[in-house]
């Protein structure tokens, strides 16, 4: 590469109309919105029921609940994991802000861990310096679909007593030491939102495999109550709770884009010759993540330089 960078004026080297909009639509995902319509039932419908039972069975946990979004699905773990007011949540120094807004949306106050340089997931060896006796629980950031080192928080979470939250918001499909994110601890958080690898335009969800989390997650998922929308509802508030549910709508687009998860996730890994990160790694302005351990097997979420080198990119 040659020349200003078309960030600074010179001429653009990916042409216009190359990076195609996310999520690729086809005639499933037609048909299943189109079906949801067709229906009767458009908040907490068949299409959210099925859903869960879907995304529990691809991911591997025992219960999922469907949310209009992973913030809420976060604020869910966070609930369930019974953080009360002034209590602390370890969570990482950089992510997306609903990663700490969880925690504060719940009266818990987040400690910050800072992050590692390479990888700029949180830095596992500074946790432990953060615990205090008002420590509840860690939230582990699955960022950029790079899994954090579940080894190693599920190892001082139980030494400390603590429990484990995983933001997976990021990060659906990706593996560590050959187990799924969301796997690993006592309950986590994905997002359907559209710049996700599983996209249902907005939405999210929580899943666990601990029956009382689910209970105390649902209470809050809808106004308090303990009957989900499809068991017979006596309207009653049993505790706060707030109305996180999904519709039947954004449920059906996300069960079709799910049944092509594993496709649109194999074919983005292969997709270009010798690899993206390869052909990446050959600019020289752009410093490429680390991927970190041999364990870690991440997913695709987002290509993005850690830093631009500054000097080189203006030239000098
Ligand atoms: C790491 C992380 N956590 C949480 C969220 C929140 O998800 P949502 O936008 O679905 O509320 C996001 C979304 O971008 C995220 O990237």
């Amino acid at each position: 590469m040659s020349g200003k960078l078309a960030l600074n004026g010179g001429a653009r080297t990916v042409p216009e109309g190359t990076i195609k909009a996310w999520p690729p639509i086809d005639d499933l995902d037609r048909q299943m919105v189109l079906d949801s319509l067709k229906g009767t039932v458009h908040t907490f419908g068949p299409n959210c029921q099925a859903l869960q039972e879907e995304f529990a069975a691809w991911n591997g946990n025992k219960h999922a609940i469907t949310t209009n979004s992973g913030t809420a699905a976060l604020h869910m773990c966070v609930a369930a994991c019974d953080c009360g007011a002034g209590d602390q949540v370890i969570v990482t120094a950089y992510s997306w802000s609903s990663s700490a807004t969880c925690i504060l949306q719940h009266n818990s106050i987040p400690a910050f861990v800072d992050i590692d340089f390479d990888t700029v997931l949180m830095d596992v060896d500074k946790i432990e310096v953060a615990i205090t006796p008002r420590t509840k629980a860690i939230i582990a950031v699955h960022l950029h679909g790079l899994p954090v080192n579940m080894h190693r928080v599920l190892e001082i979470a139980r030494k400390h007593n603590l429990k484990a939250i995983e933001d997976a918001c990021q990060s659906q499909g990706a593996l560590f030491d050959g187990k799924k994110v969301g796997q690993w601890g006592d309950c986590a958080a994905f997002s359907l939102n559209q710049n996700k690898s599983l996209c249902g335009g907005e939405g999210g969800m929580f899943v666990t495999d601990d029956d009382t989390l689910n209970g105390k997650a649902t209470q809050l998922w809808s106004f308090g109550e303990t009957r989900t929308p499809v068991e017979n509802r006596d309207y009653h508030a049993y505790a706060l709770g707030w109305m996180y549910r999904n519709n039947d709508l954004a449920a059906a687009f996300a069960r079709a884009q799910l049944k092509k998860l594993d496709h649109h996730r194999h074919a983005l890994r292969w997709q270009s010759p010798g690899g993206l990160r390869t052909e990446a790694a050959r600019v020289h302005e752009l410093r490429l993540l680390s991927k970190g351990e041999r364990r870690r097997r991440g997913t695709i979420h987002a290509v993005r330089p850690r830093r631009a080198c500054r000097r080189r990119a203006q030239g000098c």
